[in-house]
Order: C-alpha cells, then structure tokens, then sequence
C-alpha cells in the first residue's frame, strides 16, 4: 500500500515516469473524485497519483471536488501527499519555469467546499492552520531540488485566487501589499481539507508565467503553455529524487 500520492495540476496529468500497475475507483460520501486514482512505481517506490483537474484537463479549479479528492486519498490509506502546481510569479525572483516551495498561504477563494467539518458533529472543530504545509514534507522537497540540482524558492506565500479568470493588475498589486508572492487557483481548500484530515501536505509551485501586470502586456496561453512543458519535466526530475527518500 502506498501512503504517498502526488497530485497533479496544470501541465501533469501523466507522470511519464511512473510505472502504473493498477487504477481504482473510489466513490466517496462527497461524490466523485476528479478520476480514478493511478497506483504504480516510481524510482523503486509504490506511489499514487491523481489529475486534480481530471485525466483530460477538463475540471475547471472552482469546479474541482477537493472533498472527494481528498477523502478517497485518505480513504485508500494515503498520508502524505505532494501537491503540484501550476503558478503565476507575483515576486521578481518567481521567473517563468523556477520551482518554488511556499511557506504560507492566503485564500481568496469563495464557494468552494472547503471543510469535512460539516453536519453531524459531536462537537465544533478548529483545526490548527498557523503552518499550512507540512515542514518536513517541504524540507523533502527542497532536499529532493538538491539532490537533482534544481533551481528552488525555498519558501514563498500561495495566493489562492477563485478563478477560473486571471487576475486584473490591481488585485496582484493588493495581493503583494498582502505579501504573497506567487498565485495559483487550487492550493485552497485543498491544503486545508489535508489538515483536516491530518495528512502531511506540501505544494511543489511551477511559475508558469508572470501575473497580471507583472510582465509586458496581457497574460497569454502561448507563454503559458511554453513554461508548463519545460517546468513540468523539472517536476518529473524532482519527484525521481524526492520520492526514495521518503
Ligand atoms: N493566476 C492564477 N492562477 C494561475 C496563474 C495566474 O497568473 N498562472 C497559473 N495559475
């Protein structure tokens, strides 16, 4: 049984290098998962991987089951999970393609559902939130950029935004006033939801363009899509590293 899952965004929706050997459906009290969940082998290790926004990239960020996601990783005896994604740099050392490890996180989310801690409770839960990522899992990561001689931010704070728009250029003004330097559209509530369910949780951020008004002119799919690919085979060589030692 594997107790580490990868979680794929943006840009993987496959880990080329993962030998799979089986896949499994879970149906959970909070519907269905963005897929089945992919078992297999990676540098020696059983690990399972899931597509956040579905196998074919069609689940939009604001339409994703982050509960049933969650749950059926749980459910199938996951503990740790490194969450990938993809990122706009808000800060000027975020460049197209470097790899970042956040620290902290603020969420601009809404209407998502965002909690386990719902109906039928024996009493009001509040879970600890002051680190929302796992130290240890992100001192993996980091060690795992080393080890494969990975450029690196080894800390960073993750916007959370709604989406599935990009953001105006003032929202990233005031989100940099707020001190976050990269922003994303899935890291909440999923880093939450792992805390509820007492997982070790840590995000491996991929900048794949700049954010609004950060760059030249309008934000555009080419340069997105050019950063994903090269960014993505970082994150390949990464997880070959990170993956044994854990
Ligand atoms: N904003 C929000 N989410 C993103 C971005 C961005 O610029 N790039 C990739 N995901």
């Amino acid at each position: 049984m594997s107790e580490l899952a990868i979680i794929g965004g943006t840009g993987l929706t496959s880990l080329k290098n993962l030998d799979i050997t089986k896949r499994e459906v879970v149906h959970t009290p909070y519907g269905e998962p963005s897929g089945p969940i992919t078992h297999g082998v990676l540098s020696g290790k059983q690990v399972v991987f899931l597509a956040r926004h579905g196998y074919g990239h069609t689940i939009p960020p604001h339409k994703i089951n982050y509960r049933a996601n969650l749950w059926a990783l749980e459910h199938i005896g996951v503990k740790k999970i490194i969450a990938v994604a993809a990122v706009g740099g808000i800060s000027e050392e975020l460049k197209n393609g470097v790899l970042s490890v956040p620290n902290q996180i603020i969420d601009y989310t809404g209407a998502r559902e965002h909690t386990f801690f719902e109906e039928g409770l024996s009493h009001v839960t509040h879970v600890d939130f002051t680190e929302p990522y796992s130290e240890d899992l992100r001192q993996l990561l980091l060690r795992g950029c080393q080890a494969a001689q990975l450029e690196v931010v080894p800390h960073g704070v993750y916007g959370c935004t709604q989406g599935p728009r990009l953001e105006t250029a003032a929202e990233i003004d005031r989100m940099e006033r707020d001190g976050c330097t990269l922003v994303g559209m899935t890291g909440m509530p999923e880093a939450a939801l792992a805390r509820e369910l007492d997982m070790w949780y840590a995000t491996c951020a991929v900048v794949v363009n700049k954010a609004a008004g950060r760059g030249t002119g309008p934000i555009t799919m080419q340069e997105i899509e050019q950063t994903v690919k090269q960014g993505m085979d970082r994150v390949r060589l990464l997880l070959e590293h990170v993956v044994p030692m854990l």
